[in-house]
């Protein structure tokens, strides 16, 4: 295994709760853009406007989510799975305008949403500021803490026998299958991923809040405030992490002035009390891109497998993954849903 992000770790724990002999090659397990995620599973809300295949996916993993949760507490420790769903408010009239059209969208896909007034969600999210005019509940999403569910991967796969090298590898390593699965590193390893997977550089705040200050929503919120997208996912401890930028810079993770101004103009709109709350960390991870937001799961050539690519949702992607890449170890069919990140579509779609 070529990394050890969410999406590694979860493939070497599964591989070798299997019976497979797995070694891990990664300078940092556990860092990266995992350590660094917002953690929601949210296939429904992550992906505005309503990607199908990306939906598709992540519906199919979010429904895996519980299964794997409680077993990762069996296995490793408890990766602190919240299942209140989440909000979608509303501060300006074209924000307004744009919840209608997703709300429109999704119960057109049969998807079960809520409109509420700015009043009505303040009585469900009393921290929620006075200009939030208009919100969507979407029950059915959740979220971990990322960093809780790295420690458990962590642990599961040592208790499993995983082996952990830590370097980074130049090369593919020698072993009867490998699997690429180093995030936005991934393309310097096989032609097949050169022009394909890219890194998309993701800012976020982690806040706590402090005595005498409003206590963080109990659920994920996603704010579209004068256009841009951002959200606020509560943490244990009244704390919560704050995202996220997005941008095309390349290997750069460094935290600019402009996106902490950026994330807290926006959160504070819809929040106001994080204005006291205190400020415990900013960091940038680079998440994994492909050309169509899709990942790649699957074979790149014989004994070479690829799991990567996830952009967005490698922490909701996570069991699904894991699920299709011991299917491929094992030679049997995988799940459906994984059959439009096939590698195979990248050379259809190469110039
Ligand atoms: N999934 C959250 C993010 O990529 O910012």
């Amino acid at each position: 295994m070529v990394g050890a992000g969410v999406i590694g770790l979860s493939c070497a724990w599964r591989a070798a709760s299997a019976g497979f002999a797995v070694s891990v090659y990664d300078p940092a397990p556990g860092s990266g853009a995992s350590h660094v995620a917002g953690g929601m599973l949210a296939p429904v809300t992550e992906a505005v406007p309503v990607e199908p295949e990306v939906f598709t996916l992540g519906a199919a993993a979010l429904r895996r989510w519980p299964d794997f949760a409680a077993e990762l507490a069996t296995a490793g420790a408890d990766p602190r799975l919240r299942t209140a769903g989440t909000l979608v408010v509303a501060l300006d009239p074209g924000d307004r305008a744009e919840l209608d059209r997703l709300a429109e969208q999704l119960s057109r896909m049969g998807h079960a949403v809520e409109a509420l007034s700015g009043r009505q969600v303040r009585r469900i999210e009393p921290s929620l500021g006075p200009q939030v005019c208009r919100a969507l509940s979407v029950p059915g999403e959740a979220s971990v803490d990322n960093r809780a569910l790295l420690d458990a991967l962590l642990a599961a796969c040592r208790g499993a026998g995983v082996e952990f090298h830590p370097q980074r590898c130049r090369h593919l390593p020698n072993a009867d299958v490998v699997v690429v699965a180093a995030g936005a590193h991934s393309a310097a390893l096989h032609p097949a991923l050169h022009r394909a997977i890219r890194p998309v550089k993701g800012e976020i705040l982690r806040l706590r809040c402090r005595p005498g200050t409003l206590a963080p929503p109990s659920r994920t919120i996603r704010a579209i405030v004068g256009g841009r997208h951002s959200y606020l996912v509560p943490r244990a401890g009244g704390r919560l992490v704050l995202g996220a930028t997005q941008r095309e810079v390349g290997f750069d993770t460094e935290v600019t002035a402009g996106a902490v101004r950026e994330l807290l103009t926006d959160a504070e709109r819809a929040l106001p009390a994080i204005a006291e709350y205190t400020v415990e960390e900013a960091a940038a991870g680079l998440r994994p891109g492909s050309p169509d937001n899709l990942p790649v799961i699957g074979e790149l050539e014989p004994g070479v497998l690829a799991a990567t690519g996830h952009h967005r949702h490698g922490i909701l992607l996570a069991p699904l993954t894991a699920e299709a890449v011991l299917a491929l170890l094992r030679g049997v069919a995988g799940p459906v849903e994984v059959g439009p990140a096939t590698p195979a579509r990248l050379a259809r779609s190469a110039p």
